[in-house]
């Protein structure tokens, strides 16, 4: 059974609607993601669920209860739902130490003292605290304070963490160190997981299951490996891991790569974006025979042939012509910058694979084509 379920939630300030009709499940110890760039109604769904953010439209349960809903008139207060809750700004209180901003919601909860004890010791040793007890929050470093207010919200034994960019803050060393610690804790407390965040490498490495967002409407929710090997559309494709593009037409009923990319049409209708982009300098390029559009493809005036920099390899036979117009050490890898016709490809190579030079003719030999009309 699924432990938090949305169903058909919506979200408007006045004349934004952040979060629209979403449909959401997440299963009893499942950590899920939502993904998505910054405005896309993350934090609104968050706060939702929290209880700090009424509801448009829709429903919320936590498992079979009902704790949201503007139709039944029913809301239950954020101090009821028991969440654990960790966001991006470090949240500790500075006047209090260490152990009271751990012990604090549960004195408030009026536990006995000999339990808040227990729950508060539990906590710092679990976040390795117990040393710190005694200090103010402000002794520590970012990475420190965000590990009060993880366990400040392990102490309440929450059946749920509702972590908002919680390691948005941190230096990039911390961020991945923390990510492995919070997994370690939600296998340790068994809690479910809603983690909220506009980096895909975080979701990736943390999630059973991604939901990507894009202007308070979900694009797709999957795995990680799913969402990156079968993205829904190419919002997602470009939203996850580095991705290409290359603009094509179909002229004479055969695919031809545009010589200059597609800008943006700004009002513009497809035919003139189109005779703009054709018409200066440099002929279309026929598509090498072992790249075919897919069926869906076949009707739309422009599409896009998408790739990742990682799964294109050179050829020195065939393949699609390009000359490589910037190559960048970047020490483990290599990143090749290559022009088809005046459109751009990144290819990505291990620094020890042989490749052509800045300026050199090259083939590519893209292994795994998608097509977005
Ligand atoms: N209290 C509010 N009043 C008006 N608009 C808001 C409010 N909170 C969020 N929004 C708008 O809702 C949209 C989603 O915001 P938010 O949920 O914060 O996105 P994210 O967390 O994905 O960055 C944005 O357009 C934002 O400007
Ligand atoms: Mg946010």
């Amino acid at each position: 059974m699924s432990h938090v379920r949305l169903v058909n939630v919506t979200k408007r300030f006045s004349d934004v609607t952040a979060v629209n009709g979403l449909n959401l499940e997440i299963g009893k110890g499942e950590c899920f993601s939502m993904l998505g760039p910054s405005g896309c109604g993350k934090t609104t769904t968050l706060r939702m669920v929290a209880g700090f953010e009424d509801l448009s439209e829709g429903e919320v349960y936590v498992g079979d209860r009902l704790i949201s809903s503007p139709a039944k008139n029913y809301y239950l207060p954020p101090e009821k739902r028991d969440f654990g809750m960790v966001f991006q700004a470090f949240a500790v209180w500075p006047h209090l130490s260490v152990y009271e901003n751990v012990a604090f919601p549960l004195r408030i909860r009026k536990l006995p003292t000999a339990e808040i004890d227990k729950r508060t010791k539990d906590a710092l040793a679990s976040t390795n605290l117990l040393s710190a007890a005694k200090d103010s929050p402000d002794n520590l470093s970012g990475g420190g304070k965000q590990r009060v207010a993880l366990a400040r919200a392990l102490a309440i034994n929450p059946d749920v963490m509702l972590l908002d960019e919680p390691l948005s803050s941190l230096d990039p060393h911390l961020r991945e160190e923390m990510r492995f610690e919070i997994k370690d804790l939600q296998r340790k407390y068994g809690f479910s997981i809603l983690y909220v965040t506009h980096d895909q490498a975080e979701a990736m490495a943390l999630s059973d299951r991604i939901l990507v967002m894009k202007l308070g409407v979900v694009q797709q929710v999957d795995s990680p490996l799913d969402v990156y090997n079968k993205p829904a559309n190419r919002f997602v494709f470009s939203f996850i891991g580095l991705s290409n593009f290359l603009d094509l037409v179909w002229d004479g009923g055969k695919p031809v790569i545009l010589h200059n990319p597609l800008h943006a049409t700004h009002g513009q209708d497809d035919e003139a974006v189109i005779a703009s982009s054709s018409a200066s300098s440099g002929e279309n390029i026929p598509l090498t025979s072992e790249l075919t559009p897919s069926e869906e493809m076949v009707g739309a005036k422009t599409f896009s042939l998408a790739s990742r920099p990682s799964e294109i390899d050179f050829t020195a036979e065939g393949g699609l012509r390009g000359v490589v117009s910037r190559k960048a050490f970047l020490g483990e890898i290599i990143d090749y910058q290559i022009r088809v016709g005046n459109q751009e490809l990144r290819v990505q190579k291990g620094r020890r694979a042989p490749g052509p030079e800045r300026g050199e003719n090259c083939g590519l030999k893209l292994l795994r084509p998608f097509w977005y009309a």
